[in-house]
């Protein structure tokens, strides 16, 4: 795919101030994408959930620049106050999307963006927060040009734009579940982008519950861009591609025919996984805490216990997300108020279900 095009620009003299915005919501991987090459491009498939509450709110403001120059015109505000660091990384962004949306250099743009989770919970940002860009992107495209001529063209544009900014951001523009990378077997699957299988769900998957427990809150002591710079140098690295390749495809088998227990068990191990190759990395670290080891355990035990399918994953963090279908949401719940909630920080969790993707929003004053 190549959506290099020089023919992007407008005459500044008639283009009117606007604004675009979109929610668009974080996902979960099921398999994890860790580990990445070339300009964004993923050393294997991943398979995610897309989640509906925890999201960002993004209105992307643009009017015509009174004179072009090299660089891009950009402020960026988080909850009202401009953001000088995610100022810097969006200009980066736009400046790299130049040979794509030449016209990104003859406007200027005011981004105010929010999150509906709150700021120190832990909960990484940027799929949520890269995806939103990228929807009002494509959405001021076709403002600014041509209409797509379908919805589907339109996301795979979205999908590809928000890639350039955060790999899992890709994911997000759909709902229910999405694949990236290449995959035998998976019609129109790339690297470039992300492709939509919620209509390949089991209907128990359909508002599966995914809870988040805020372990810790505090910032991650090593990013997800530095951790996949690691996989580089990782003695595991080959086998763990080969891996996550495989067990994408068992995973979209599994959630077509809705076999919890083999779902549970390729989720978990994707925690684990992940997580062991941090510490297998050089220098090696550890995300996860004494408290997202004893929630695994207890979540184990409970599962032992009763039998209900209640399963765990976890990010590049600490926090652990548990998912389960509906039909046990109350023995679950109880279950996290009384056994779980000791181990959070500030006794705090985020209930969360698999959701529908992106969504326009209509402007509000400016
Ligand atoms: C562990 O997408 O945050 O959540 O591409 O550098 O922005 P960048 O990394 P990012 O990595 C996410 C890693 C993960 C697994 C996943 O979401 O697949």
């Amino acid at each position: 795919m190549d959506y290099t095009n020089p023919s992007l620009t407008v005459i500044s003299s008639q283009v009117q101030a606007g604004a675009v915005r979109w929610r668009s919501p974080s996902n979960i991987a099921l398999v994890k994408y860790w580990g990445k090459h070339g300009d964004q491009l993923p050393q294997n498939p991943s398979v995610s959930f897309t989640l509906s509450g925890a999201a960002s709110d993004t209105t992307l403001r643009y009017s015509a620049r009174k004179e072009a120059g090299e660089g891009v015109a950009l402020e960026l505000y988080l909850d009202g106050a401009l953001n000088p660091a995610f100022t810097e990384r969006t200009q980066k962004y736009f400046q790299r999307l130049l040979p794509i949306y030449p016209f990104l250099k003859q406007l200027s743009f005011r981004i105010e963006t929010s999150n509906s989770f709150p700021h120190s919970a832990g909960i990484a940002s940027s799929a949520s927060g890269m995806s939103a860009l990228a929807m009002c992107l494509v959405d001021l495209e076709s403002k600014l040009f041509e209409a797509f001529p379908d919805d589907a063209t339109m996301l795979h544009k979205a999908s590809y734009l928000a890639r350039l900014g955060s790999g899992s951001a890709c994911r997000s523009v759909y709902g229910g579940a999405a694949v990236w990378g290449k995959l035998n077997g998976l019609e129109g699957s790339s690297d470039e982008f992300a492709v939509d299988v919620a209509d390949r769900l089991h209907p128990t998957f359909a508002d599966y519950h995914d809870d988040i427990l805020l372990i810790s809150k505090s910032e991650k002591s090593v990013s997800s861009r530095a951790g996949h710079g690691l996989m580089d140098g990782n003695p595991y690295a080959e086998a763990r591609y080969g891996q996550a390749r495989r067990r994408t495809e068992e995973m979209l088998t599994v959630l077509k025919n809705g076999d919890l227990e083999r779902f549970g068990e390729l989720l978990e191990s994707e925690a684990l996984t992940l997580h062991a190759l941090m510490m297998s990395s050089h220098p090696s670290y550890m995300l996860i805490e004494p408290n997202t080891l004893k929630a695994i355990q207890a979540v184990r035990l409970f599962r032992e216990q009763t039998g209900h399918p209640l399963y765990f994953t976890l990010d590049a963090g600490p926090n652990l997300h548990l998912l389960y279908p509906d039909s046990i949401a109350d023995p679950v719940k109880s279950f996290i108020r009384e056994h779980l909630l000791y181990f959070c920080e500030d006794k705090m969790y985020l209930a969360d279900r698999v959701g529908k993707g992106p969504e326009a929003l209509e402007v509000s004053e400016a």
